[in-house]
């Protein structure tokens, strides 16, 4: 289908896969002479643009995706002021001018509530899809003098369930990276989900749902999967690589690390090489592995697939850090627990 899709009733957005039928409003602001203009909420609609744009030939394009809740207080947004500013580094990573903080949080407050009739009570929510490309119609590489940022929002994640996270398989990727020191890794920039598409074919081929990448130069030391970040409970510990220019910091990583100190959970940030976590998983040291984003929250990865050989991370099943580490993050989301800053929830 070659046209955007809009619907009015909840129920099409039970039945169709993510991502294929949106609400049907979405924001619109521009940035034109030197300054952002003023944003709009309008009726979701295709665009027109130029065919020599130049966010369709140089790869300005960059974006975020967050949730709204029908929390206990209403419509709320949940962390936007991260996304926001993660969305002003992609955009200094790409030479745009960012969206100012307040007018992008502004912009999906005006939206979800727009959508409201469509905000799905617990477990759903409402899937925001900000992103801004340049529009200046002129060959040649270099930066756009003209900016769109346009907001999509589609109800989502009705069927998930906090107490019994999903399981994947995340397949190692030794052929490809997906960032390099110097590069955009750390941006949400649209390239980094190009660069990484032959290894998620390979991975699907192999019979994994997801890729889990290592570093570019001794292709040793784990750094993320391709649309979420990695965790690993080790000797009790909860572990995740620290932050780099070549992984995207998630917000959801962020919300598991301090969520699980609230939990009692010790965790940490630290290197993580490939052969000792395979390791650790045939000796029963490593005894969860989890994955996390905007998009599926907690992931248990219960099987990792390397050179051939499919390694069970302990039975199979969501571990029990996991399985606390989904339920309290819903519970944040939802206003069930006390969010730990108070930018986490942000009503509409
Ligand atoms: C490459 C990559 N890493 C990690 C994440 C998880 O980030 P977040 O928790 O902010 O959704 C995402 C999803 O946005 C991603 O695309």
């Amino acid at each position: 289908m070659a046209t955007l899709q809009v619907s009015e009733d909840i129920r099409d957005f039970e039945n169709s896969p993510f991502g294929e039928k949106f609400c049907p409003w979405m924001v619109q602001s521009r940035f034109e002479r030197g300054r952002w203009q003023p944003f709009e909420v309008l009726a979701a609609s295709d665009i027109i643009l130029s065919p020599a744009a130049k966010g369709l030939h140089y790869g300005s394009e960059i974006f975020e995706g967050l949730r709204a809740f029908r929390s206990s207080k209403g419509p709320v947004l949940y962390r936007p002021g991260m996304h926001a500013r993660r969305m002003a580094h992609s955009a200094r990573i790409v030479g745009m001018e960012p969206l100012p903080e307040q007018q992008f949080i502004e912009s999906l407050r005006a939206l979800v509530l727009r959508c409201e009739s469509l905000l799905p009570v617990f477990p759903g929510s409402l899937y925001l899809r900000p992103f801004m490309m340049g529009t200046t119609s002129r060959l040649g590489a270099g930066i756009a003098d003209d900016l769109l940022f346009l907001a999509l929002a589609t109800p989502f994640g009705m069927k998930l369930d906090p107490a019994r996270p999903k399981t994947a398989g995340a397949w190692v990727s030794r052929d490809f990276v997906r960032a390099v020191p110097g590069g955009m890794g750390s941006a949400k920039v649209a390239g980094n989900y190009a660069s990484a598409l032959r290894a998620m074919l390979q991975a699907k081929a192999e019979g994994f749902e997801n890729v889990l990448f290592l570093d570019a130069l001794e292709r040793r030391w784990i750094e993320e999967l391709g649309g979420m970040n990695f965790f690993c409970v080790e000797d009790e510990v909860l572990r995740t690589p620290p932050l780099s220019e070549t992984i995207l910091a998630g917000v959801t990583r962020d919300s598991l690390l301090a969520l699980a100190k609230v939990l009692g959970m010790r965790a940490e940030e630290r290197p993580l090489a490939i052969s000792d976590l395979l390791e650790g998983i045939q000796s029963g040291r490593v005894s969860e592995i989890l994955a996390c984003g905007t998009g599926s929250a907690v992931v248990a990865l219960t099987r990792i697939g390397d050179t051939g050989i499919t390694h069970q991370v302990a039975d199979g099943n969501p571990g029990p850090f996991t399985v606390r580490l989904s339920e309290m993050l819903f519970d944040v989301q939802f206003g069930k627990a006390a969010a730990l800053a108070p930018d986490w929830l942000i009503s509409c």
